[in-house]
């Protein structure tokens, strides 16, 4: 790391534009381009072991093979990679990314996808069910949302609408674009503005980086909570959107809706909740008479929200929803198109062609949980979390972050938080590794509600303290990377190691 090192020293002190006009010059003098180059291979070589474990004893295809292989042969080789990855998840040792995850309620979806394996709602012609699975299921989510009206085809301010999309990140650059464009139309916006609480999800400044729209970031509080003083302070005459999530990625708050969207109305702008993570927990967890603040249409501010199916509404990978509050707003979404030869083209999302399977998996989650599924669910799932967060906070020496409902952030004023994620790991848990401030979460779903996992969570977490306080000099496994990426100044550097994470991916 001695390269690292010496990039790192006192720099932190400097001003942000002056860092990045030295990492400029420094990297192009060929000995500190050399010595770089030799760290990002370094680092790399070790990520390739895990990132890469089957590269023997399974066969590799860097081309087309001459001879098709024997489907039996590939069906066998799948489910063996298969049962090699199944476990960690499928027994509760992972933060998020399997929200369900039931043999039944799996194998269920996975028929339903059969059937409608060949369905595509670019041809709404040909698969005029999978139009009605997505309006059902755009409809379920607006009323799930509180929607006064939902949209039944008329041209309506009030009625709430929208589309299904391929998940949180997709219905997220919509919405944005959306609002560029109605910006630049209604307001002739050419540079226009969106401002977000440093808490977003990520997918907001992809969506300022594709659709050229500067993003404004404004502080969290104490709490993680969106600070609503330094949002109306931001405010400017290109502020097309105010955003807010409900609760946010990072550390699972919720940000004043009420307040901020009510800002974003008497300023005429819109105002996106981001409700990605809880649009399909809130709402039970309301029910259940958990205190939830307001974040959805009932706000008479709030324009938009994206809300993920394919979380908390348990269907299968590859689905959200993103709802507009009057159809004049969704219509800045479309894409049409009346002058090409290939005839008349139109697109309500970015992809072209779709897997209408997906959509008619995502409709028969929805219908087969109903109600009372949901409501059960978000009850195994409070509770546990509730369970969760009283073990952390009578662990010494770790701090929850703010007062989160299931997803769980906690950090350590005196221990390095990057060394107790790395025992973890080596106890098979995959958490959630944050920054600013150095912290990890855990996002509890319905796999953590089985007996046991939250309790061996406990353990070894304690167990993870305790090591990290026995051993805090020790420097093994990623806590060096971690903490050097979170904390190096030359974040273009640390920029670079991400686009060769990248192309470690696509590594034969
Ligand atoms: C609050 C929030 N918004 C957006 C997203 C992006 O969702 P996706 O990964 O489905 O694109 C996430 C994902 O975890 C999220 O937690």
């Amino acid at each position: 790391m001695a390269i690292m090192d010496l990039l790192l020293s006192g720099l932190g002190r400097l001003n942000p534009g002056l860092v990045r006009f030295l990492e400029k010059r420094l990297k192009s003098i060929p000995y500190v381009k050399k010595q770089i180059q030799k760290e990002y291979e370094g680092i790399m070589a070790e990520l390739e072991s895990s990132l890469k474990p089957y590269k023997d004893g399974f066969a590799t295809f860097s081309s087309i093979p001459a001879v098709g292989r024997q489907r039996d042969e590939i069906l066998q080789e799948m489910n063996a990679l298969k049962s090699k990855e199944e476990a960690r998840w499928k027994d509760g040792f992972v933060s998020g990314a399997v929200y369900h995850g039931d043999e039944d309620h799996t194998n269920f979806l996975n028929k339903v996808y059969a059937i409608n394996s060949q369905s595509n709602p670019l041809h709404s012609d040909l698969w005029p069910s999978t139009s009605k699975y997505e309006a059902e299921v755009v409809s379920m989510t607006a009323n799930m949302l509180g929607a006064d009206k939902v949209n039944s085809g008329s041209d309506s301010e009030n009625e709430i609408c929208g589309v299904v999309s391929s998940g949180g990140t997709e219905s997220i650059l919509l919405a944005m674009k959306t609002y560029r464009d109605q910006a630049r139309d209604q307001r002739k916006i050419t540079k226009p503005e969106m401002i977000v609480p440093t808490t977003v999800h990520a997918a907001f400044e992809k969506a300022a980086q594709y659709f050229n729209i500067k993003m404004v970031r404004v502080p969290v509080d104490s709490e993680y909570k969106a600070d609503v003083a330094a949002t109306q302070n931001a405010l400017s005459k290109n502020t097309i959107v105010i955003v807010g999530s409900a609760p946010s990625f990072p550390h699972g708050i919720i940000d004043p809706i009420e307040e901020l969207s009510e800002l974003a109305k008497t300023h005429g702008i819109g105002f996106h909740t981001d409700a990605c993570l809880g649009g399909f927990l809130l709402p039970w967890a309301e029910k259940l008479d958990y205190n939830i603040p307001a974040f959805d249409f009932r706000l008479p501010g709030v324009t938009s929200i994206s809300a993920d199916t394919h979380k908390y509404g348990y269907a299968a990978k590859g689905t959200s929803v993103v709802l507009y509050r009057g159809t004049e707003l969704r219509h800045y979404q479309y894409y049409t198109t009346t002058e090409w030869p290939g005839g008349m083209y139109f697109s309500p999302t970015f992809a072209g062609s779709r897997p209408g399977a997906l959509s008619a998996a995502c409709w028969a989650s929805m219908v087969s949980t109903g109600e009372q599924g949901y409501m059960e669910s978000a009850k195994n799932i409070l509770e546990t979390a509730e369970s969760i967060k009283k073990g952390i906070r009578e662990i010494p020496d770790l701090q929850v972050l703010g007062n989160p409902l299931w997803v769980i952030a906690f950090a350590s004023e005196k221990l390095d938080i990057y060394k107790i994620v790395d025992y973890m790991t080596g106890r098979k848990w995959n958490l959630n590794g944050l920054h600013k401030p150095p912290a990890v979460h855990i996002c509890i779903t319905l796999r953590h509600t089985q007996p046991g996992v939250a309790e061996k969570f406990i353990d070894d977490l304690k167990s993870a303290v305790e090591h990290v306080r026995m051993n805090p000099d020790v420097m093994e496994g990623m806590a060096p990377v971690y903490g050097l990426a979170a904390t190096m100044p030359f974040r273009g550097v640390v920029s670079d190691l991400l686009k060769k994470y990248i192309d470690l991916l696509y590594k034969v």
